[in-house]
């Protein structure tokens, strides 16, 4: 991965590159902890964390000299800044998404041209590898075995937060990492919040339950929803789940190398078009997935990405009624040479409980 970053440079005449988003820290050197950054020079690859993790640094990360950057500088940046001098470098980018004001106010006091880049790392990180289609379809499995579990536990009487760490619970006991990933459960009329956080609302008859969870796997993540109903669906509640499905169906079906996220978008929409549902449509309908959650490429009428095979993404259409509820069905894909595969595999048709 630093020979790519170096092929970078030598096309842009750069001689250094300061990584600081940890998830392309973990991306680019196989490390796996907190506090790190990189620089990449045309010869050298340098690792800046402080004590707390030199050990795991230089175990994970062979290929790179472990700087502790509490005893160079003040700061971090300031650290890259006298690096960059001693190594006599005269043009150097950094991630201007992950850089803070401040760091860049000691940046650009070095002697060297520091240029602002973006999508550079994030552009490599949207064709995911063999290995990181394993990993990403192992946390899929796991989320997937965490449903068959937690729709056992859906019942009249218990709390969203209740169900809510059950899940977390499941992933973990299934195999996930542990940290914690900040699951949607909501149930009945706050269904409809598209990012609505579990309350001490209980379970009432009738109910929709919408669960947007996911889980990590050595770092990559998983992130998919279903929603069930508590007892009989109401009519209603059928007309809306089945529009959902063709939807669902309708923008998978477009999900082919090469198709553009504008085109994913208007597939998905294309049940809904002509009906009274869609106003309650949101039009962000997916996301690429890997090491961060939200990654390129993102499907919406807004976006001008373009799915090609390797890419792992979500597509998560919807449709949101205030103060009746909500429905989405939630599903990552890999994107491949022919079409796509699913890698989350519960039940999508409507499950009354
Ligand atoms: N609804 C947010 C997400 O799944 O990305
Ligand atoms: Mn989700
Ligand atoms: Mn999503």
């Amino acid at each position: 991965m630093e020979q790519k970053i170096r092929e970078y440079m030598k096309a842009n005449h750069i001689g250094g590159f300061f990584v600081a988003n940890l998830q392309n820290v973990r991306y680019i050197s196989n490390y796996t902890s907190d506090d790190a950054y990189l620089l990449i020079t045309e010869k050298e690859n340098y690792f800046l964390t402080d004590p707390r993790y030199a050990e795991q640094a230089a175990l994970e990360c062979p290929k790179y000299k472990i700087i502790n950057w509490r005893e160079k500088g003040k700061t971090v940046a300031e650290t890259i800044k006298l690096l960059i001098e001693e190594l006599n470098i005269k043009s150097f980018c950094f991630e201007g998404d992950f850089v803070s004001y401040n760091m860049y106010a000691q940046l650009r006091n070095a002697k060297a041209e520091a240029m602002p880049v973006s999508g550079v790392i994030e552009g490599f990180r949207s064709i995911k590898s063999e290995m990181e289609i394993e990993c990403l379809r192992a946390a899929c499995q796991i989320a997937d075995r965490a449903f068959e579990r937690i729709i056992k536990d859906i019942k009249v009487g218990i709390t969203e937060k209740e169900l809510a760490s059950k899940l977390s619970h499941y992933m973990v006991i299934e195999g996930a990492d542990t940290k914690p990933y900040g699951n949607i459960l909501i149930s009945g009329k706050r269904t409809s919040l598209l990012h609505g956080i579990p309350s001490s609302k209980s379970i009432e008859y009738g109910d929709f339950v919408l669960m947007d969870y996911g889980c990590g796997y050595k770092g990559y993540l998983s992130d998919m929803t279903r929603t069930v109903v508590v007892g009989k669906a109401t009519p209603e509640q059928k007309k809306v789940y089945s529009l959902e499905m063709k939807m669902s169906e309708d923008s998978k079906k477009a999900m082919v190398p090469g198709a553009s996220a504008k085109d994913v978008y208007e597939a998905s929409i294309k049940a809904i078009k002509d009906t009274e549902y869609y106003q309650y449509h949101y039009n962000g309908v997916g996301h690429g997935i890997g090491l961060f959650v939200h990654e390129t490429p993102f499907l919406s009428p807004r976006s001008d990405d373009v799915l090609a095979s390797g890419n792992v993404v979500t597509i998560e259409p919807g449709i949101y009624i205030p103060d009746w509820g909500g429905v989405r069905i939630e599903d990552q894909m890999l994107i491949t040479d022919n079409g796509n595969e699913h890698l989350t595999n519960a039940v999508r048709e409507l499950i009354e409980l």
